[in-house]
Order: structure tokens, then C-alpha cells, then sequence
């Protein structure tokens, strides 16, 4: 089969395999930290939403780890949807990935949980707002959004976000590591996150609907 790669070297470094499925050397990396993190935070039975799922691989570990969870993984990229597809076939609490563009019209989907790991640098800041308008409207009271990346903070980044940012708005000047304040500024209609320090520079922000 012919080999595929996502669009964007950036976005997402794939790796071809003999089917649809990509694999995406950071989600690897990042895996059991995020795991670590996340898993406890979700409440037993929870229903997950997980915008910009890439792979899919995220979605697959997440539903393996804890098969109370009904995980429903999305992304626009059609290519990304099939590789979500092939990774998630077969495993009963993941449903078909949806197309869900956060800076567009989300689907009807309810949730307890919205999770975007390293998707708002990526994408216009139309991204981060849609992303917080939807998440807050599939959200009920007490809900959780989860989005893990790399922040600006107070101004500051480490010398390897820097380069990082450099890079992201060489490839695409609407893209860049955002700055925590903004990102915390667009959530309306959450608390105040709570942030938890992850490896290589990167953050968990934890927002609750209020
Ligand atoms: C770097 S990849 C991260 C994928 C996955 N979350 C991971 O950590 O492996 C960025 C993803 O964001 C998706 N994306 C870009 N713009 C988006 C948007 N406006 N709404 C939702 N997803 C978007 C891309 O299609 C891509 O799958």
C-alpha cells in the first residue's frame, strides 16, 4: 500500500505503516505522563471527547487503559479520521471518529470530559476560541477540558519552545505557542484551570465548567 503522511511535518511527524494507521513518535513520548495525569482525573463511566485526535493513538491507549470510558476521538483531517479508524477498530468503547473542526459548527455530542492534546498551536486562534465555545457548550456543570501542550507564561518561554515557535510560525504565521494568559482569557464560562507541569516544557490545563 502506498505510503501516507499527514500534510504538515509540524503537525504531526508520521510514521507509514502497512494500513491506515499513523504513528505519531511525540503521542509516544508524551503517552504516560498525559496518561498519568489525565486518567485519574476522569470521573468512573465518563463520556470523552477528544478534539484533534491525529492518530488516534491517544484515543486507543486512553480507551484501552480504562474500558469504563466511552471515547469518542474527532478530527477535520479526513487522512487522520482513517488512521483514528483503523487504530480504534474493534475496541468497544471507542466510537467512529467524528469531523469535528473546533473553529467550526461541533456536532451534537454530549460530554463529560473534552480533551485536545498539542492541537491550539497548530491552528489559527480561531482553533483555541472554537475549541472553548464548543467544549463549553457540550459541557454540563462541573465538566472537565483538558488541553496539553506547550504555554507561554508571564512572556517567558523555555530556549526549546522558542525554537519551536519559531518554527510553527515560519510554516504558518497564524500558528504559535500561545500564551497561558489568552488561552485562560478565552475560556469563558470556566473556573480557573488548574495547571499541572508535564515533561519537555509542556503544560495540562484543567479548566471546570462552571
Ligand atoms: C500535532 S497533531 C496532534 C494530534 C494528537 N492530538 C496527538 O497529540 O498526537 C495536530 C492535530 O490537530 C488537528 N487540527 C488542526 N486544526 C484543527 C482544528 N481547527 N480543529 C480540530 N483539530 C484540528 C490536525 O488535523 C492534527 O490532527
Amino acid at each position: 500500500m502506498a505510503t501516507r503522511w499527514l500534510a504538515s511535518p509540524i503537525s504531526m511527524t508520521a510514521t507509514a505503516m502497512t494500513d491506515e494507521r499513523r504513528y505519531a513518535p511525540a503521542a509516544s513520548r508524551n503517552r504516560e505522563p498525559i496518561l498519568a495525569v489525565l486518567l485519574p482525573r476522569l470521573a468512573q463511566g465518563a463520556r470523552l471527547l477528544e478534539v484533534a485526535s491525529g492518530s488516534g493513538e491517544h484515543a486507543l491507549w486512553i480507551a484501552q487503559a480504562r474500558p469504563d470510558l466511552a471515547v469518542q476521538p474527532s478530527d477535520p483531517d479526513a487522512q487522520a479520521r482513517a488512521s483514528i479508524a483503523a487504530w480504534c477498530e474493534g475496541v468497544a468503547n471507542i466510537a467512529p471518529p467524528l469531523a469535528l473542526d473546533a473553529a467550526g459548527d461541533w456536532p451534537a455530542v454530549a460530554a463529560d470530559a473534552v480533551l485536545c492534546i498539542n492541537m491550539i498551536h497548530i491552528a489559527p486562534w480561531a482553533a483555541t476560541l472554537g475549541l472553548m465555545r464548543g467544549a463549553a457548550a457540550v459541557l454540563g456543570p462541573g465538566g472537565a477540558l483538558f488541553l496539553y501542550g506547550p504555554y507561554r507564561v508571564g512572556g517567558v518561554m523555555v530556549e526549546s519552545n522558542q525554537e519551536f515557535d519559531a518554527r510553527l510560525r515560519a510554516e504558518n504565521p497564524s500558528w504559535g505557542v500561545r500564551a497561558l494568559e489568552d488561552v485562560v482569557a478565552a475560556a469563558q464560562g470556566f473556573a480557573q484551570p488548574i495547571v499541572t507541569a508535564m515533561p519537555a516544557n509542556n503544560l495540562l490545563l484543567e479548566f471546570r465548567r462552571l
